[in-house]
């Protein structure tokens, strides 16, 4: 303790002599000199803490509750290379709060929740940004607007890996990324997507990995299948989507098939949907008929339950008439023989009758003819 005391006695004179030089330590954060680490970890800090050395490379404040973010945030911190802002409910984000940070190469602003974003929020002046984390950070569509604008104005021409995970994101508008030039890495992993549209994906002549797992797709069309045939060289995963068995899936399982090279997952993919293709290979539906052709799968499989169902009513009401035919045997064997009498009857009248009438008129002619 007595050498703690000295220790800090020596540094206040030390401080005290050369004056703002001093490395000191903002309060409620841990610093490391030697490891160029500063850590202001579940702190309960309501805005980014004054005083954070300059020799700082790693910068962690994470989980506080820090509300805003700006160019006054970050002063002074030449050598910082990573900056991790994660799970504090930061929810605006100013045009040029990083601008100074000449070192800075990785910026994590996952878990927040960003509603405004201010066109030029992620420019940093030489241009050395590399890795953006967006994951879980945008608080709701307008949000995404806000996004694509600052895409498309901080000159992220630089930019390796955005992470875009875990967003709820439904459409992504056209050329949101063309402005890119330079990323390789994109994530957007457990979205809603339920399309991959013209333009979706353009000018991403770099990309080398696609995540699109967890999402809503439940087919790609002619338009998804081009766009992902647009990025030469990325490897892309397609897992955990919703893929739906129907007409219509089958160019997409053939594509499937002359591209398992690019998409990773590919032997893995199954149909989600309808219960009866479930687990089955989507690589395996490319070379099955679904028995589709023009017509849609569910009508034509209704229009066969409902033949088969004629079928076997017809049938039963053929059996009971079969059946009561049995039952009364005795009674329509009567009723026959009844009929029969009476056809008799009425044929035995008949011929009385015709001989009756006719016999006059035989007895005149032969009388008339004997005259
Ligand atoms: C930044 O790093 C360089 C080289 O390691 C060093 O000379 C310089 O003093 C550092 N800047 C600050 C503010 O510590
Ligand atoms: C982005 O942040 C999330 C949550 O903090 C993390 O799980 C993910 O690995 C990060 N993404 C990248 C590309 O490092
Ligand atoms: C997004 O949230 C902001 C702030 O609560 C709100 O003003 C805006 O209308 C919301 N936008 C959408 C599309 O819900
Ligand atoms: C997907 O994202 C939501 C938030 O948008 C999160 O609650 C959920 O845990 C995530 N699921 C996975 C599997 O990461
Ligand atoms: C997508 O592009 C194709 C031609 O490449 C075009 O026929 C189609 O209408 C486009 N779709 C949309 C939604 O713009
Ligand atoms: C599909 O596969 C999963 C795991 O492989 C299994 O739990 C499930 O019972 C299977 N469903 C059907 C309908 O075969
Ligand atoms: C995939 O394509 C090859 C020819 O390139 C073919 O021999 C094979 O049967 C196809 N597989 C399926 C599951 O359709």
């Amino acid at each position: 303790f007595v050498s703690n005391m000295l220790d800090l006695m020596q540094r206040v004179v030390f401080c005290a002599l050369l004056g703002s030089v001093c490395a000191s330590c903002p309060p409620r954060c841990e610093c490391s000199e030697a490891a160029h680490t500063v850590k202001c970890v579940s702190k309960d800090l309501r805005g980014i803490p004054a005083g954070i050395p300059g020799y700082t490379r790693n910068l962690f404040i994470t989980g506080n509750q820090i509300s805003r973010i700006g160019p006054e945030s970050f002063r002074g911190l030449e050598n910082l290379t990573s900056l991790s802002l994660s799970n504090n409910r930061i929810s605006e984000v100013e045009s040029h709060t990083f601008l100074r940070l000449r070192s800075l190469r990785s910026l994590d602003l996952s878990n927040n929740q960003l509603a405004v974003i201010h066109p030029e929020a992620f420019t940093v002046l030489s241009q050395s940004l590399r890795e953006l984390n967006l994951s879980r950070a945008l608080y709701n569509y307008s949000s995404v607007k806000d996004l694509v604008t600052s895409l498309r104005w901080s000159s992220l021409g630089t930019l390796r890996g955005l992470d875009l995970s875990d967003n709820n994101l439904i459409f992504l508008p056209p050329r949101m990324f063309s402005h890119l030039n330079s990323l390789q890495r994109l994530q957007l992993s457990n979205n809603s997507l339920v399309a991959i549209q013209n333009s979706t994906l353009s000018d991403l002549e770099q990309l080398e990995e696609l995540d699109l797992t967890l999402n809503a797709l439940k087919t790609l069309s002619e338009e998804g299948l081009q766009e992902l045939d647009s990025l030469p060289r990325a490897a892309v995963l397609l897992g955990d989507n919703p893929f739906t068995c129907m007409c219509g899936i089958e160019p997409f399982a053939l594509w499937l098939n002359r591209s398992q090279d690019r998409i990773r997952d590919a032997e893995s993919l199954m149909c989600a949907f309808p219960a009866s293709m479930k687990n089955t290979s989507l690589l395996a539906v490319g070379s099955l008929t679904l028995g589709c052709y023009e017509r849609d799968a569910g009508a034509d499989l209704a229009l066969q339950t409902s033949y088969v169902f004629l079928g076997i009513v017809l049938g039963f009401i053929g059996l009971i008439f079969v059946l009561v035919l049995y039952l009364n045997r005795k009674g329509i064997k009567k009723r026959i023989y009844d009929m029969r009498d009476a056809c008799r009857e009425v044929w035995e009248g008949y011929h009385y009758r015709f001989e009756m009438d006719s016999d006059p008129r035989l007895s005149q002619v032969s009388t008339s003819a004997d005259v």
